[in-house]
């Protein structure tokens, strides 16, 4: 009974939680700066890493910075503002989460190659998703 009562409690104060952080997320830009400002600018960054290798340790610290720029912004595309909800958006969606995801990884170990191998799965997110909704 107790058991019942603080499961009950915490499942309240659990959505309580999710609809304040619901209520609190707001998109700040349209659609198309944020993926003219924010997802292509960083994509690109893995998109040219064969033409521009990161060379120094400061490169390779800016590449770390885009590829979690481009995997946050995989969260981004999920909230009210952005998101068009259809089951085909989340998936492409999380194509790019997870492409962006091995690319911060492969920054952050400086895996030329890993970064390299990476494009077709990232640009595939893109098309997928465009050629959906666009
Ligand atoms: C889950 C869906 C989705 C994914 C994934 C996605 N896009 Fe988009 N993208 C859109 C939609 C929808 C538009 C149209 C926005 C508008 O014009 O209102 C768009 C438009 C664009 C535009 C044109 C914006 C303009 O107004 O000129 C560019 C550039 C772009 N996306 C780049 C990318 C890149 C690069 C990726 C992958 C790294 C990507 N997008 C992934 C949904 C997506």
């Amino acid at each position: 009974m107790v058991n019942k009562l603080i499961s009950a409690a915490a499942l309240l104060v659990l959505s309580v939680g999710v609809l304040a952080a619901e209520s609190a997320m707001q998109a700040t830009a349209s659609m198309s700066e944020l993926m003219t400002r924010v997802i292509q600018p960083t994509s690109d960054a893995v998109f040219y890493v064969s033409r521009f290798p990161p060379e120094d340790d400061a490169a390779w610290r800016q590449m770390e910075n885009m590829t979690l720029m481009l995997a946050e912004s995989a969260n981004l595309l999920l909230m009210p503002g952005y998101t068009q909800g259809s089951e085909q958006w989340l998936r492409d969606t999380l194509l790019m989460r997870d492409a962006a995801v091995a690319a911060w990884e492969a920054a952050q170990a400086r895996d030329l190659d890993a970064l390299m191998d990476l494009n077709g799965a990232l640009y595939e997110s893109c098309e997928s998703c465009h050629n959906a909704t666009r």
